[in-house]
C-alpha cells in the first residue's frame, strides 16, 4: 500500500482515473468494504448502466453570456451543484480523512455532509471548515448527516452537538439502518462521534431464531413517527437521505422533510432496485415543490447534468472523494471537484444553458420522440 502522493499524478484527468490509482493506496480490506455493493453489485453497476443509458442532447447557437452554476438550495447560497456526500471512516483513505476532504470542498465552494460515522469529530470537522473560510475569504455550506441511535437520547446528542458546532443543515439518513457488513475496522480508525454511546448490537441469535425481524436492530429502524419527532427537536433545515420510493418520498415530505436525497447508498444496501436516475421523474412529479438532490454512480459532469436536467437541484459525490483522498489528499479531492465542475460546465455550455435553471428535461434524448 502507497501512501498519498504530494502531487497530484500527471495521467489523472477524471474521477475514474483517481479510481484506478486509489486501488494501490488504499488496504485490501479496507479497499473492498469500499468499493463493494449489496450481493451480486447488480446496483451497483446498474447505477453507472441507468447513466450511461441516456442521451444529451446539444443546444449549439443558444447564448451563454452572463452564465454562471450558483443555486440556492434550503435558502442557502451554493456556488455549484456539486456536494461532497457524506462518507464513513475517511480514515481508511488517508490519515487526515475528513479534515482533509472538507478543507478541500471549502476550497472549491463545494457543500460537504460530515457523516455520522466520520473518523474526526464532528466539532473537529466544522472548526477545519470554518478556519479553512477564514483563510480563503470564502466558504461553502456544512451539513450533518444523522444516523439514528439506538436511544433517541443519543440522536438527540449528536443533533445539539451538530447545532452547536454550526452546520447548516441535519441529511437523516434513513436507508441503510439494516445493512451487511463484515467489515471490521483497523485499530487505527473509529467512529469518532460515538465515543461513548452504545452501539447498536446486532448478536446471531440461536439456530433457529430470530434472524432480523423481531430483534432490537429491526425494532430500532428509523420509521415515519421518528421523523416527526426529528422535525419538531431542530429549526435546520432536514433532508432525507435514501428515498426511492414516489409513496415514501410524498410521505416523508408530507411529515416535515424539507428536501430528498434520491439514492440507493451508491448500490450498497439492497441488490437489484433501480438506480436514483430512473425514480427521479417520478419522484419530482410526487412531490413538486421539494428540492431534491441525487447520488449513487456519479462520476461525470455529464452524469451530473443528466440528474440536474431530470429534476435534482443538485448532486453527491461518494466513493470517488475517497479515492482522491487516498491518491492525493487535499489537493486530489480539490482537483475531483475542479475537474467535475469543468465537466458539468463543458456540458452545461454544449446543452445551450447558460444558468442551471435552463437545463430541464428537454436536455436529455426522449427515444419515444424520435420521428
Ligand atoms: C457511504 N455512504 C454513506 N451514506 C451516509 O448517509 N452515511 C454514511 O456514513 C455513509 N458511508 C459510506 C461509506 C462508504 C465507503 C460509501 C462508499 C458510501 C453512501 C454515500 O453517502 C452515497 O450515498 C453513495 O456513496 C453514493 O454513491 P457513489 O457516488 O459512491 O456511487
Amino acid at each position: 500500500m502507497r501512501p498519498a502522493h504530494t502531487r497530484i499524478p500527471a495521467d489523472i484527468g477524471c474521477a475514474l482515473d483517481y479510481e484506478r490509482h486509489a486501488a494501490h493506496h488504499i488496504e485490501a480490506m479496507a479497499w473492498r468494504h469500499i468499493q463493494g455493493g449489496a450481493d451480486q453489485n447488480l446496483t451497483l453497476a446498474h447505477n453507472r448502466a441507468a447513466l450511461d443509458a441516456l442521451r444529451l442532447l446539444p443546444r449549439p447557437l443558444a447564448s451563454l453570456r452572463s452564465g454562471h452554476t450558483r443555486l440556492t438550495l434550503l435558502g442557502q447560497a451554493f456556488e455549484h451543484p456539486l456536494l461532497l456526500a457524506p462518507v464513513a471512516y475517511q480514515g481508511l483513505a488517508h490519515p487526515e480523512g475528513e479534515i482533509a476532504s472538507v478543507r478541500a470542498a471549502m476550497a472549491l465552494r463545494a457543500g460537504y455532509i460530515a457523516s455520522t460515522l466520520s473518523s474526526h469529530t464532528l466539532e473537529d470537522i466544522a472548526a477545519a471548515a470554518q478556519a479553512a473560510a477564514r483563510e480563503l475569504g470564502y466558504g461553502a455550506p456544512l451539513w450533518f448527516q444523522l444516523y439514528s441511535q439506538p436511544a433517541r437520547e443519543h440522536t438527540l446528542a449528536l443533533l445539539r452537538r451538530a447545532e452547536a458546532a454550526g452546520y447548516q443543515a441535519i441529511v437523516w439518513t434513513v436507508d441503510a439502518s439494516i445493512k451487511r457488513s463484515g467489515f471490521a475496522l483497523p485499530p487505527s480508525v473509529e467512529a469518532a462521534n460515538l465515543r461513548g454511546y452504545p452501539a447498536m448490537q446486532h448478536t446471531p441469535q440461536a439456530i433457529g431464531g430470530a434472524v432480523l425481524l423481531g430483534t432490537p436492530l429491526a425494532d430500532a429502524a428509523p420509521a415515519l413517527e421518528d421523523l416527526e419527532w426529528l422535525r419538531a427537536q431542530t429549526r435546520l433545515p432536514l433532508i432525507v437521505k435514501g428515498v426511492l420510493s414516489p409513496r415514501v418520498a410524498a410521505e416523508a415530505v408530507a411529515r416535515g422533510a424539507d428536501a430528498l436525497v434520491v439514492s440507493n447508498h451508491g448500490g450498497r444496501v439492497m441488490d437489484g432496485v433501480p438506480a436514483p436516475i430512473e425514480v427521479l421523474p417520478a419522484i419530482r412529479a410526487a412531490v413538486p415543490a421539494a428540492p431534491l438532490l441525487l447520488d449513487s454512480g456519479i462520476r461525470w459532469g455529464t452524469d451530473a447534468a443528466k440528474a440536474l436536467a431530470l429534476g435534482a437541484s443538485a448532486v453527491l459525490i461518494g466513493r470517488p472523494q475517497l479515492h482522491a483522498l487516498a491518491v492525493a489528499g487535499v489537493q486530489g479531492v480539490a482537483h475531483l471537484l475542479l475537474t467535475l465542475r469543468s465537466e458539468l460546465e463543458l456540458a452545461l455550455a454544449q446543452l445551450g444553458c447558460a444558468r442551471l435553471e435552463q437545463l430541464t428535461p428537454e436536455a436529455v434524448w426522449d427515444e419515444s420522440s424520435k420521428k
